[in-house]
C-alpha cells in the first residue's frame, strides 16, 4: 500500500460507525454483542487518529432516529456509553472529550457520566474526540435557529424585538451549532455499506471528501483507517474553484 502523506493528514474526521448489528447476526449473537464490540474498534482507532496527528474525532454513536429502536437494544447502547466511558483512555491518548445532540433526552447516569468525563479531559491537548449521541442534523439545526431567535429577541435588548434578516450570516448560524468549537470535517468515513448520510452533520459536510466502505464497523482496522485517508489524499479539493487554480496556489488546499 502507498505511503501515508503525513503533512496533509486530514485534521477533521467524522466517521458513521455501522454495520455493528448485522456483524453480530451473523455470527449468530445478539446485536448488542456487536456494539460491544464496535466499542473496542473506537478505542483502536481513536489511538490511530492520535498517532496520525488528527486533531478532531467525530464519531456518530447515535442518533436522533435511533430512539426508534427496541427498547432493549437502547438500553444496551446506554449501558455501553456509562461503562466505555474510561477515564483511562482518555488520559493515555491525551484526548479530551466532548459530546454533542440531545443528552437531555439520555438517561440522568448517562448525562452525568458524560459531564464528567468532559470536565476530566479538558486540558488534554492530543485530540478531541467528539460523540454524537442523541444527535441529528436536522434537530440541531432546527435548535440553532430557535437559539438564534431567542438570543435577539431577550427583553433586555432593548429595541431590538426581532431578529433582523441582516443579523442572519453563515457565521452567526455556525456559532450556534453543536460543532462550533471544531472546523468542519475533512474526511466523513461511512462503514457497512450504506451510502448514505443518515441526518449526520449536513451544514459541516459541504464540502468533506466523503469515503464509504463495506466494512461492518467492528471489522474496521487500522489498515481500512489508513485506507480511507489514502484515498482522500488522491482527491484534489477545490472548493468551487479551478484545477488551475488550486495548483497555482497549493498552500490553500491543504
Ligand atoms: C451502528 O450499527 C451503530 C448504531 C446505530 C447504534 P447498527 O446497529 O446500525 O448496525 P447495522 O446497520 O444494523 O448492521
Ligand atoms: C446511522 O446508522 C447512525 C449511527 C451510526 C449512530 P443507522 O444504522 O441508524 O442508519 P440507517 O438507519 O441505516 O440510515
Ligand atoms: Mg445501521
Amino acid at each position: 500500500m502507498a505511503e501515508l502523506d503525513m503533512t496533509r493528514i486530514p485534521q477533521h474526521i467524522a466517521i458513521i460507525m455501522d454495520g455493528n448489528g448485522r456483524w453480530a447476526t451473523e455470527r449468530g449473537k445478539d446485536r448488542s454483542y456487536g456494539h460491544q464490540a464496535g466499542v473496542d474498534t473506537v478505542r483502536r482507532i481513536t489511538s490511530e487518529c492520535v498517532r496520525l496527528g488528527v486533531k478532531y474525532l467525530t464519531l456518530y454513536t447515535f442518533s436522533t432516529e435511533n430512539w426508534n429502536r427496541p427498547a432493549t437494544e437502547i438500553h444496551a447502547l446506554m449501558g455501553l456509553v456509562l461503562t466505555s466511558l474510561e477515564d483511562e483512555i482518555f488520559m493515555k491518548n491525551n484526548v479530551r472529550f466532548r459530546v454533542i445532540g440531545d443528552v437531555k433526552r439520555l438517561p440522568d447516569e448517562v448525562q452525568q457520566k458524560l459531564k464528567e468525563t468532559e470536565e476530566h479531559t479538558k486540558d488534554n491537548k492530543a485530540m478531541t474526540m467528539v460523540v454524537a449521541l442523541s444527535y441529528s442534523s436536522r434537530w440541531e439545526i432546527t435548535q440553532a435557529v430557535k437559539d438564534i431567535i431567542e438570543e435577539r429577541t431577550r427583553p433586555w435588548r432593548l429595541g431590538r424585538q426581532h431578529v433582523e434578516s441582516f443579523d442572519i450570516t453563515e457565521d452567526l448560524i455556525n456559532q450556534h451549532m453543536q460543532t462550533s468549537f471544531m472546523p468542519d470535517p475533512d474526511l466523513l468515513i461511512r462503514t457497512g455499506g450504506e451510502l448514505r448520510i443518515s441526518n449526520f452533520l449536513l451544514w459541516q459536510i459541504a464540502y468533506s471528501e466523503l469515503y464509504f466502505c463495506d466494512t461492518y464497523w467492528p471489522d474496521f482496522s487500522e489498515e481500512d483507517l489508513h485506507k480511507a485517508i489514502l484515498s482522500y489524499q488522491s482527491r484534489q479539493r477545490r472548493f468551487g474553484k479551478t484545477e488551475q487554480q488550486v495548483e497555482e496556489n497549493t498552500e490553500d488546499n491543504i
